[in-house]
């Protein structure tokens, strides 16, 4: 209903202009522009002067099953570095095990959309394998050079006149998100960096864009106001985010590939600052278009957008974080997203799963590839059901049959965080993220670790040290 009356809308503003109507591109009169520009571009100040532009772009996982989450990274250095942006300004980490895996059938090269341009080429290789970790991810927002261990020793050294922006695509679980090494990032351990980077005083204002599965929960009820700091986030507290661009789906990648080529909540923003004048366009409007996008027509495919924090901030034009491509000058904010029919799109904890499936389908009868595909897809199967029973018994175990389900289903209200003690938390992490609303329920009703060990034990759960055990991944999702 709201689709048709703002496709009505944009039609008639158009027929009032009297333009011809290319087929696939609809925009705005600038005056029409305007008009949706409510309250929007009034701190457009347009010109460079007002302090440093910072970047961190994060990809939490590794693996060519979870391709995606590097390409979005790498498309978002793309369009910072178009921007203006300087290489200086923008830190990248990523696993890189992504252009050169014997999986990728253009090696050298990763694409973020089915015709989509190489993003991989260029990309600083701040922090690789195992320098991606939480440590020096937090090192680097705060800009103390001297708590990294590894990578290339670039910070935000940033003044009191920036802005900084950072990216993160991943994996996550309530409370947590991934990173290719142990441990996990933890919400209130992220929250309190930001507090300290704001103490210190050294930016003007922050915006966060979050992709992962839950990713609300990093933030509901514990982002306080106040900080400067503007964040968005792919899904709310309780529901997975998606990945697109998936075998299988539609629009699907080109056939050799067998991995999905990006995540839905972050294609969504790029793909629209990739075409904007950004000096036209809101923080504001773009969580909207994105907010639309990533809602996938209300379908099952699809996550609600989230935004926290100080929400003023949301009148600033993404020209201030993300600079803009000169390429774009004539092409200003339009709500061209009405136009895109719904995609198909994979739950980010199936995406694995469907490489593997895919791998399996393609791979000639009888050959080594087909039964190495079928292994790891019986592999990856086994081991979330394991983990899967392990947890309810063990809720049963604690409340009893009938109220186990219950305890460990729990949402609390929205506002509220996951858990008040983290490091109960922390310490029960082995079950995977995917598990993490249970455990947070499980700390919540006080459990002593005693308890819980004992109940494990009875539950005759041991978590498996296989390839896809949370022991060694940090990111079992
Ligand atoms: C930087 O990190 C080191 C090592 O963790 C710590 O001792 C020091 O206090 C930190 N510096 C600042 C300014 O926070
Ligand atoms: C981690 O950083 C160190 C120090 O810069 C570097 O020597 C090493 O090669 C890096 N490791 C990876 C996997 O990139
Ligand atoms: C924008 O439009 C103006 C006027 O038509 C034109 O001169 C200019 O080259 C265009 N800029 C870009 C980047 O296309």
């Amino acid at each position: 209903m709201i689709r048709l009356a703002a496709t009505v809308l944009v039609l008639s503003l158009l027929a009032v202009d009297g333009r011809e109507i290319p087929d696939d591109l609809i925009r705005l009169p600038s005056e029409a522009s305007r008009f949706f520009n409510s309250g929007g571009g009034a701190d457009d100040d347009g010109d460079d002067s007002v302090g440093t532009r910072w970047a961190v772009l994060i990809a939490g996982s590794n693996g060519y099953w979870n391709y995606r989450h590097q390409a979005d990274v790498c498309h978002a250095y793309q369009l910072l570095k178009k921007g203006g942006l300087k290489d200086e300004n923008i830190i990248v980490f990523m696993y890189d095990d992504i252009a050169q895996n014997e999986e990728n059938p253009r090696p050298g090269i990763i694409i973020n959309s089915p015709h989509g341009d190489d993003v991989y080429k260029g990309v600083p290789k701040d922090y690789t394998g195992e320098n991606v970790t939480v440590n020096n991810f937090f090192s680097v927002i705060l800009g103390n050079k001297t708590a990294l261990t590894g990578g290339s020793g670039k910070v935000v050294d940033s003044g009191p006149t920036d802005h900084i922006f950072i990216f993160y695509s991943d994996h996550g679980g309530p409370g947590v998100l991934g990173m290719p090494t142990s441990p996990f990032l933890y919400a209130n351990d992220l929250i309190d960096v930001l507090k300290k980077k704001h103490a210190s005083g050294t930016y003007k204002s922050m915006v966060f864009y979050l992709e992962a599965c839950e990713s609300g929960s990093i933030f509901e009820g514990l982002l306080p106001k106040g900080l400067n700091i503007y964040a968005t986030t792919a899904a709310n507290a309780e529901e997975s985010s998606w990945g697109t661009y998936c075998p299988g789906e539609d629009p699907s990648p080109p056939e050799e590939y067998e991995t999905c080529l990006g995540d839905l909540y972050s294609v969504a923003w790029m793909e629209d600052s990739d075409t904007k004048n950004l000096r036209t366009e809101t923080l504001r409007q773009q969580y909207e278009l994105v907010k639309m996008r990533t809602a996938n027509g209300n379908s099952a495919y699809g996550s609600h957008v989230m935004q926290f924090g100080d929400l003023q901030l949301s009148k600033e034009d993404l020209f201030l974080y993300m600079g803009t491509n000169p390429a774009n000058d004539n092409y200003s904010f339009v709500n061209d997203n009405f136009l895109l029919p719904p995609s198909k799109a994979v739950n980010q904890r199936d995406a694995d799963l469907l490489h593997f499936w895919d791998k399996f389908r393609k791979a000639p009868e009888g050959s080594p590839r087909k039964l190495e595909a079928q292994k790891q897809f019986v592999e990856a199967m086994s081991h979330r059901m394991h983990i899967d029973n392990s947890m309810k018994m063990v809720g049963k175990l604690l409340f009893g049959i009938e109220k186990g389900p219950e305890v460990l289903n729990t949402v609390r209200p929205s506002g509220q965080p996951l858990v008040d003690d983290w490091d109960c938390l922390k310490t029960l992490s082995q079950y995977g993220m995917k598990h993490m609303r249970s455990v947070a329920n499980i700390c919540n009703a006080g459990i002593q670790k005693e308890q819980m060990a004992e109940a494990s034990a009875q539950a005759c759960i041991t978590i498996p040290s296989g390839h896809w055990s949370s022991l060694h991944k940090g990111f079992s999702a």
